[in-house]
């Protein structure tokens, strides 16, 4: 049997480099597999949980379009759609909420994280996220749910989510309770600038992270940036335990050298880091630049993404239909 395969993005701008390590590198993979169906889908209602700019949303919509294509997802093999416009994400979200319990939402620490002091002014959308993340994966009889380790919690609330779906209704495996993919090592990387947090879209310094459309000599000028400290490279991982942004960056490179920590270790061990960092980027640019020429190239063409996203929609669109029209049924509607 094949593997059915669902994962989101949010269209919010700035797809860096921890998008593309923790999730979409591997999306292209598991796209790549002919055992695999896979949806990957362009979140724009999640994105509006937090303010979003009218004017830009549709582009940006675009640009990760572009994205998934220029790293290697086909979208003869996978479907690609937006959100927003299959209805029955919304209305499994809605009925969905009604299972969910509140004791479950209060424990996630995403919503904790991104509404910080300002809890009381926070969207409801933005605590509820996690239910309408959950109806997406449902509505597909989704197996497998490739992330990065930031997920990982909504994904437990998922799978809860569906299991009490199933006893409530007494309609048992009818939403499939999926399995995450995530990697076991690098599944979360870190910002250039601290190693304590996470690269991410909303960070200020552009300097934080390596976006998907920096070109060789903004990539090259980021890791030259990029906080260490005086020490030579590590002989041991375990000197590795103090020294996160060093750690980051060594994991940065294992990732995309294909090597574990240890291996990358023993290259440079006892090197200066200049040496380590010169290599780093040659990586870098190697992997990234490609991607962002490619990017650029496609957001020249509009009516071509559009046209992906059309069909997206509409194959997305008749597999959600029916699942919808069931649950509906099952809740007596
Ligand atoms: P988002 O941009 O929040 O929609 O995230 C899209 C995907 O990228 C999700 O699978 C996230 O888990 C993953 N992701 C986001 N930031 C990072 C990061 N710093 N390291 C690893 N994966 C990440
Ligand atoms: N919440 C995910 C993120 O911010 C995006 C997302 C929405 C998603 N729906 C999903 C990921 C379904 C996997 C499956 O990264």
């Amino acid at each position: 049997m094949s593997n059915k395969i669902f994962s989101g993005v949010q269209p919010t701008g700035n797809l860096h480099l921890g998008n593309y390590l923790g999730a979409i590198k591997n999306f292209v993979e598991l796209n790549n597999d002919t055992n695999n169906n896979c949806i990957f889908c362009v979140v724009d209602l999640h994105a509006i949980t937090i303010k979003q700019d009218p004017n830009k949303l549709k582009n940006n919509v675009r640009e990760t379009v572009a994205t998934f294509v220029a790293s290697g997802i086909d979208p003869k093999k996978s479907i690609i759609f937006n959100q927003s416009s299959v209805a029955a994400h919304s209305e499994a979200a809605w009925i969905l909420s009604c299972v969910a319990r509140m004791g479950w939402l209060n424990r996630m620490t995403q919503f904790k994280e991104k509404a910080g002091k300002e809890k009381e002014k926070a969207s409801i959308g933005l605590y509820s996220y996690p239910v309408l993340m959950a109806a997406d994966i449902l509505l597909y009889d989704t197996t497998h749910v490739p992330v990065g380790d930031d997920q990982k919690q909504h994904l437990e609330l998922c799978r809860d989510i569906a299991q009490k779906f199933n006893n409530d209704f007494k309609v048992d495996n009818f939403l499939q309770v999926p399995e995450p993919l995530i990697q076991k090592e690098f599944s979360r990387i870190m910002s250039l600038k601290d190693g304590s947090k996470k690269m991410s879209k909303s960070e200020l310094s552009d300097l934080s992270r390596i976006n998907l459309t920096d070109d060789q000599d903004q990539i090259k000028n980021k890791i030259k940036k990029a906080k260490t400290d005086p020490m030579p490279m590590p002989k041991d991982i375990k000197d590795l335990d103090e020294r996160l942004e060093v750690k980051n960056l060594l994991g940065i490179y294992s990732c995309l050298n294909n090597t574990n920590l240890q291996d990358s270790i023993e290259i440079f061990k006892g090197k200066n880091l200049s040496e380590f960092k010169e290599k780093l980027s040659d990586l870098l640019v190697a992997e990234i630049d490609p991607i962002s020429k490619e990017i650029k190239k496609l957001l020249e063409d509009k009516s071509y993404l559009d046209k992906i996203l059309l069909d997206g929609v509409e194959k997305a669109n008749s597999i959600a239909l029916k699942k919808i029209d069931r649950i509906k049924e099952i809740v007596g509607f």
